[in-house]
């Protein structure tokens, strides 16, 4: 038999035979889509964010990686680290599918998503070893690191070896947290055409109790939770609980709020709604900083999707790190991190700026790529039934995309039908409550990719758009009437690469 060194060399040798695809590999990308502030795999295939944890000073990020192609693949686990939030270092590859319960099958496998922890000082990965066609396919398993960079798979894996029901849909995704001196886990599961998120606990990561659903879909969110994370958010007992439903398109992500108790592991739901209202934002994942905050990042892109950038050699972005807060009224809150200002180059600021009935405005020096607006609009002062802006429009004017605000509708819409190439779409979400009539607008425009934030952290909408590089112009609109946009913030954002 395999003996524990022996397995850990083999690991290693996968390991160092990624290292080198993705060498060779990063040189010979096409980088027209590449973005300039967001993080990406170095090449290949890069997926859901795993194991993030702020620990010694950095905060890891690890994520579900293909290597050797741009498509997925046997899952490896990637592994990037920043101080600030902002600028990534590309660390070696992680984890590589090695061992039977990671590894063989002939379609899905690999080391698929999970956490991280820090358990008596030893960072620890907690990963779904997927095999398809084995029994069990899933299984939950630890890889341990002395130093944050090299990591050994445990000789106890898989340490949960089977789901609560051998008849299931889905069995992976383990998020873990400590509460008191328990560690407990949050696995998505489904079962019955239900998703749901169930709970073991264990006091030292290897065995672990099964505790039964914490909360489980209605009947209208899907039939399997992918990438749940349930956290102690906003005080008291309250927690929210993110989730990936499968097979409820359009939508692809929920959060639910409400409190979880600790003695019978049961969440009740006081609401529940979409975290973000864009086509390309899945499987986020959060942490918690030594500044207390709750920071959360998400794959930006959508399983299913034209996805461009793959004919390019490399596929996948993370959102920008957004800290999460809960209101009193359970509606959760994600702004993007203040540290994202260091970007900040060229600054353009303007105010009341008059809209006619139709038409384009442009306004002198607002364009480009890379770029973050603050907008505006005193409704006080508009006649118009929508107001907006176009981005990432062409000189002649036929491709662009269309964030609009419809007043009485109290919609707001995000249209990439005539966006470039990959998929088109309108992104909608429900904007309610303006602040003292002011519908206020925080853009991040990045190369190929656009993040909106909305009604004080209320509402966000995150879409990839792959227009002609060439695609820089803005320009703001008001229809069947006249509109002020009040003020006007665009800065330049530099690239961290
Ligand atoms: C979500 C997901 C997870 C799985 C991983 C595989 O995007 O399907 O459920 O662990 O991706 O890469």
């Amino acid at each position: 038999m395999e003996n524990t060194t022996s397995k850990h060399s083999k690991h290693q040798a996968f390991i160092a035979q990624a290292e080198e695809a993705l060498k060779e590999n990063s040189s010979a990308m096409d980088t027209t889509f590449r973005l300039h502030y967001h993080m990406m795999p170095p090449a290949g295939w890069m997926n859901d964010p795993n194991g993030m944890i702020y620990f010694n000073g950095y905060y890891h990020l690890f994520y579900q990686h293909d290597p050797y192609q741009a498509k997925q693949g046997p899952m490896h686990w990637g592994h990037a680290r920043s101080k600030d939030l902002v600028h990534w270092e590309h660390l070696p590859v992680a984890l590589a599918p090695s061992e039977d319960y990671d590894k063989g099958g002939n379609g899905g496998q690999g080391c698929w998503s999970g956490s991280a922890a820090l358990h008596n000082g030893t960072l620890t990965l907690i990963y779904t070893g997927h095999v398809d066609g084995k029994t069990p396919e899933e299984v939950q398993c630890l890889a341990t690191s002395a130093d944050g960079v090299t990591f050994h798979k445990h000789e106890a894996n898989p340490v949960i070896g089977d789901s609560p029901d051998p008849v299931c849909f889905g069995f992976r995704d383990p998020k873990v947290w400590k509460h008191g001196d328990k560690w407990h886990m949050v696995v998505g599961y489904g079962k019955d055409g239900l998703g749901k998120a169930i709970i073991y606990t264990s006091n030292d990561l290897l065995s672990w109790e099964y505790q039964g659903a914490a909360v489980e879909s209605d009947g209208t969110m899907g039939d399997m939770w992918e990438c749940p994370d349930l956290f102690p958010l906003g005080g008291d007992d309250r927690h929210v609980l993110l989730i990936s439903p499968m097979n409820i398109a359009p939508v692809k992500n929920l959060y639910l709020s409400g409190t979880f108790d600790y003695e019978s592991c049961r969440f009740v739901k006081q609401q529940a709604e979409q975290i973000d209202y864009g086509f390309d934002f899945y499987a986020p994942q959060t942490l918690i900083d030594d500044l207390g905050r709750r920071i959360m990042i998400a794959w930006m892109n959508i399983w299913g999707a034209a996805m461009p950038e793959q004919a390019h050699g490399w596929l996948g972005a993370m959102t920008l790190p957004r800290e999460l807060k809960l209101a009193a009224d359970g509606t959760l809150r994600s702004h993007p991190v203040p540290e994202l200002s260091v970007l900040r180059g060229q600054h353009i600021s303007a105010a009341d700026i008059a809209l006619a009935d139709g038409g384009l405005t442009a306004i002198d020096n607002v364009q480009g790529d890379s770029l973050e607006l603050d907008i505006v609009f005193d409704l006080s002062k508009s006649s118009a039934s929508e107001l907006g802006l176009r981005v990432r429009c062409s000189g002649d004017g036929s491709s662009y995309t269309e964030i609009r605000y419809a007043i009485a509708e109290q919609r707001l819409y995000m249209d990439r039908n005539l966006g470039g190439a990959g998929d088109g779409g309108v992104s909608e979400a429900p904007l309610g409550q303006l602040e003292d009539g002011r519908l206020r607008l925080r853009l991040f425009i990045d190369r190929s990719s656009l993040e909106l934030f909305a009604g004080d952290g209320r509402i966000a909408i995150t879409n990839r758009v792959y227009p002609d590089p060439a695609n820089v112009g803005i320009g703001f609109f008001a229809r069947q009437g006249t509109a002020v946009i009040e003020t006007l913030d665009a800065w330049e954002l530099s690239s961290i690469w």
